[in-house]
């Protein structure tokens, strides 16, 4: 089951030891924009950290639970992600994340520019997904 969280439903929500009460409470008490996907079953399986900013969102996290990867759950999360988001959503990834690479592509994300040493020695790929007209 999918929920979309804000600051306005944080209580609605059981939170875990994978994604944790305190630090979704962190994220969106000192993010304005921030707000998450999530995808829950019996527990958190994996989820979408985001800011909505304007005319446009950024995703600040995309995480599956690592005991669940490469069992089909970041296509799902993604897949309905970008279903839903009509604005155009940016991202940084790690030029070494093959996979996330991947689905950002087969969901419709472009490389736009190449940000060297994003991550301490690791260049990060800045990639977008255009706005639905
Ligand atoms: C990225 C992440 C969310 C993907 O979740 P997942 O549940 O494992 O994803 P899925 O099982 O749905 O899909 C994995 C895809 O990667 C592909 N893949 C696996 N290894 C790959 C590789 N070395 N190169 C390219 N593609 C690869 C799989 O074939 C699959 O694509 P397909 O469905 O088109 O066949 C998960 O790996 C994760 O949490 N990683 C750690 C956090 C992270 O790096 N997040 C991205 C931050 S920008």
């Amino acid at each position: 089951m999918f929920k979309w969280i804000t600051k306005e439903n944080i209580n609605k929500i059981k939170f875990d030891d994978f994604l944790t009460l305190e630090e979704v409470k962190h994220n969106l008490e000192n993010n304005p924009f921030g707000k998450y996907l999530i995808l829950k079953e019996d527990t958190i399986l994996g989820y979408i950290y985001y800011s909505d900013i304007y005319d446009r969102v950024e995703i600040n996290n995309f995480l599956v639970k690592d005991i669940h990867r490469n069992c089909g759950l970041g296509n799902k999360i993604l897949k309905l992600f970008t279903e839903n988001v009509e604005k155009s959503i940016t991202l940084e990834v790690r030029v070494d994340n093959d996979n996330a690479i991947h689905l950002y592509k087969k969901y419709g994300f472009k490389e736009v520019s190449i940000r060297k040493n994003y991550y301490k020695g690791i260049d990060g790929i800045l990639m977008e997904k255009e706005a639905k007209n």
